[in-house]
């Protein structure tokens, strides 16, 4: 990580965020060059960026641009001149953290670092506080960035397993892992069934985070697919492509537990994760199958590629055991979410109103864009089963991440309906562009939005 030190030093060289070139001390030049978005002034030592308002979300991905400008040039030290208040500065430190970020683990040639310090002479209160809350966060994006970009024959679903053993150790927090035999006590055959094909041994993760002062307790659960192949509903090539980021939604869940010890928020925080690989085999779960899952509840699978919500079922399931105040679930569950919203956009889906738009104010506030999406009694019809008691897929093609937030909520019991969210993480979680703060694949999302939430929690009487 890059290392923020507030300081009235001179840097090597200078950031400034300008509206116009009029703000600019080398307002001519800057005419003279038609400066538009983005500019370094050798003489000056200084790099101008365009912003068109003094926006957080402006601000934040002016700061990631300016970042990855400065990377290119031979400087140890920049200083980057902020503007705003806590906000805004929450908002330029998040895009320079998240900024930096490049994965360079398979690249036998990694790029030369030289820009490791950055100065801000800030005169915001509590400077010192903002900077070590952005740099926790940010930390925990880009570790689950790492860990998504893993590549599948390395992240293995006892390689999560492990991850998040090292992760608990460092932290000092609990973390159990269940095997196989374990999950079968467990009755989680919905989740079995789909690792069953797999040589890679399935693994439930419970990772616990438990301070004296908690003042409520949050579940959150993962989707941890380590690769969806579709299973026997074979997905077609171009579409197994980036399948490895099938999961994303339990490493943001280590990432978010991670974060929120680190913060030492007073929350009692449990994080869930189905760590499973869904391939094909002679032993594969198949079409047609009836599974039966840990709630008690039977499943007629219609398709293999729907996997994501059998492995929820028993991980949402065995999460309400623990007697949450809030469960959250995060997982990249369908592709309809990702042709409704785009695919920058997660969807928040549940029963309770308040909830949601709870959740929605943390997530927009922490930079994460987001769209609740309703459920309805004529959706909920179309995952009726004639020979079960819930079928996996939607009998019409329609609304397909509402029918699959439905399909969740069928295992939600009635005491924990209110308390339940649901994220569809699909879109934003894997791009193969650059966009925002995050670079070319995965992004972390998840993580700024859920440790938001956490810290309204925790400040709420
Ligand atoms: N992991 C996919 C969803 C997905 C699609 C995530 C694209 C990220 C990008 C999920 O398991 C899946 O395959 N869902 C199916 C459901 C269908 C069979 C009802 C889908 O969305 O096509
Ligand atoms: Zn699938
Ligand atoms: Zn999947």
């Amino acid at each position: 990580m890059l290392e923020v030190k507030i300081t009235d030093m001179k840097a090597e060289c200078e950031v400034f965020f300008i509206a116009s070139v009029e703000e600019a001390k080398d307002k001519e030049l800057l005419q003279e060059m038609n400066f538009k978005d983005a500019l370094f002034v050798q003489a000056s030592k200084a790099l101008y960026i365009k912003i068109d308002s003094q926006e957080k979300d402006v601000l934040r991905e002016a700061a990631s641009k300016a970042i990855k400008a400065i990377k290119k040039l031979p400087y140890r030290s920049a200083k980057v001149h902020l503007c705003g208040g806590k906000e805004e500065v929450q908002a330029i430190l998040m895009g320079l953290y998240c900024g930096d970020y490049a994965f360079e683990q398979y690249k036998t040639q990694k790029e030369e670092k030289v820009l490791r310090e950055i100065y801000i002479d800030c005169q915001c209160e509590k400077i010192e506080d903002i900077v070590y809350e952005c740099e926790i966060i940010a930390s925990s994006v880009c570790f689950v960035r790492d860990l998504v970009n893993t590549a599948p024959n390395e992240a293995t679903p006892e390689f999560l397993a492990e991850v998040a053993q090292k992760e608990a150790q460092r932290l000092k927090i609990e973390c159990k892992i269940f095997d196989v035999e374990m999950m079968k006590k467990e009755k989680m055959h919905s989740l079995l069934a789909v690792a069953r094909a797999s040589s890679q041994e399935p693994r439930l993760i419970h990772l616990t985070y438990k301070p004296q002062n908690a003042k409520a307790k949050v579940v959150f659960v993962g989707k941890g697919l380590t690769y969806d192949s579709g299973g026997l509903s074979l997905k077609p090539s171009d579409y197994m492509v980036t399948m490895k980021a099938d999961k994303s939604g339990g490493c943001a869940v280590i990432g978010i537990i991670s974060a929120i010890a680190q913060l030492g928020l007073p929350l009692e925080v449990h994080g869930v994760i189905g760590a499973v690989e869904n391939m094909i085999g002679g032993n594969a779960y198949k079409p047609d199958d009836i599974l039966h899952s840990r709630e008690g509840k039977s499943i007629e699978v219609r398709n293999t590629d729907a996997e994501g919500r059998l492995v929820l079922a028993d991980c949402l399931s065995y999460a309400q055991d623990l007697n949450p105040d809030y469960l959250i679930d995060l997982a990249t569950l369908t592709g309809a979410c990702v042709v409704g919203l785009g695919e920058y956009t997660y969807a928040i889906m549940g029963f309770n109103e308040k909830l949601k738009d709870q959740f929605e104010k943390s997530a927009v506030q922490s930079g994460e864009l987001v769209a609740q999406l309703p459920f309805n009694t004529h959706l909920k019809k179309l995952i009726d089963s004639k020979i079960a008691d819930v079928c996996n897929v939607s009998s019409s093609r329609y609304g397909g991440a509402i029918t699959a937030g439905l399909f969740l909520a069928e295992f939600v019991r009635k005491e924990y309906q209110h308390k339940w969210l649901h994220l569809d993480i699909a879109g934003p979680a894997y791009i193969e562009k650059e966009w925002d703060i995050n670079p070319y694949g995965a992004s972390g999302i998840g993580v700024r939005g859920c440790v938001e939430f956490a810290k309204f929690l925790s400040e709420e009487k």
